[in-house]
């Protein structure tokens, strides 16, 4: 957790064109869909990669990028994310793994980024098979598992595969990319592509709400330019609610603190990575943090101090698997 491995998206960045283009190197065939019941008019299916290629949509270049406060932003029209895709956020979301019990599967990571979960589970149980699907191509073309392949798409959109094709779908951190509104379509499109006994997994962070004074008036700060860009900040709270509106079977909900000023490994880790989420936003929360460009660093090194101060910083993740 927390290696820089800037390396490994800075050899990458082949921008492919097609909106849910197929990055695997193994050749594959496409053939009709006989074992794919659903599949769409003007669609085919190609069998090894499960993905659906729609014949029918408007081919363009994707992931097309805009430097903003000296930082790489995607330009995807009428998204909600507003985090860089840049290295240095790269290296920042490669901090956070998670353990998968499951094997012999075929695993979907909606959101993947640069493929940190993916990545870690897939090298785990090398007999199942993982898929990762991101709208910026941030995730590795070359150096990655034998038993993984990514694909650029929107999953607000609907995703290339037909219906009851996953054992496992994962996602998360999409607090800052989804507005409240698009937390069901994202649901019900998990939903539809997960096998019926199948898994999904949600991992979503809380606030920094508690904490000494400047550590909550910089998570206020956060938590309101949350709310100003229609998101919402108390999702963790929320995917047992989501799961069960679209008739999934919750199965397991946990809600775990991080003590953000403890002196572990993981902790430290853990305030690597707020801290680093808060240079991440820069260009949209230095001005509502009183802060400009020439002395962001200053609050950057103050909060740093501030979070292993008493009374304790904490943060917390929240953890919901249901089956469908
Ligand atoms: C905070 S990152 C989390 C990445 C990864 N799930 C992880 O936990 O490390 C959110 C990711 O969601 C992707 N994303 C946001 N909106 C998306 C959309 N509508 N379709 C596909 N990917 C999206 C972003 O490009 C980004 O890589």
């Amino acid at each position: 957790m927390g290696s820089k491995v800037s390396t490994m998206a800075a050899k990458k960045r082949k921008r492919i064109a097609s909106s849910f283009h197929s990055v695997t190197s193994k050749a594959h065939s496409s053939s009709q869909n006989s074992s794919y019941p659903n599949t769409p008019p003007n669609c085919t299916i190609d069998e090894k990669s499960h993905t659906v290629h729609d014949h029918s949509s408007h081919i363009s270049s994707v992931t097309e990028s805009m430097i903003t406060s000296g930082r790489t932003f995607h330009h995807v029209e009428n998204s909600a994310y507003w985090f860089p895709n840049d290295d240095e956020e790269m290296d920042r979301l490669i901090g956070v793994r998670l353990d998968l019990e499951h094997n012999n599967a075929l695993v979907l990571d909606l959101g993947c980024g640069p493929g940190t979960w993916i990545m870690d589970v897939a090298t785990e149980y090398p007999s199942s098979e993982f898929i990762g699907v991101d709208m910026c191509d941030v995730f590795p073309n070359n150096i990655r598992p034998a038993n993984v392949s990514f694909q650029v798409g929107n999953i607000l959109k609907r995703l290339p595969f037909s219906d009851n094709t996953f054992d496992f779908v994962n996602m998360r951190l999409f607090i800052i990319a989804l507005k409240k509104e698009e937390w069901p379509i994202l649901l019900k499109e998990a939903y539809r592509v997960m096998k019926p006994g199948g898994y999904m997994q949600m991992v979503e962070c809380g606030m920094l709400e508690r904490g000494n004074e400047f550590v909550r008036q910089s998570g206020t700060i956060f938590r309101e330019m949350i709310e100003t860009l229609g998101q919402d900040p108390y999702v963790a709270f929320k995917m047992k609610t989501l799961m069960e509106q679209q008739e999934v079977e919750v199965c397991h909900y946990e809600n775990i603190d991080v003590f953000l000023g403890k002196q572990d490994r993981l902790s430290k880790e853990f305030l690597w990575d707020v801290c680093n989420i808060f240079k991440s936003a820069q260009a949209i929360i230095q001005e509502p943090l009183g802060y400009h460009t020439d002395n962001f660093h200053q609050f950057l090194e103050k909060l740093y101090k501030e979070l292993q101060k008493k009374p304790d910083a904490i943060w917390s993740f929240s953890i919901c698997v249901g089956r469908k």
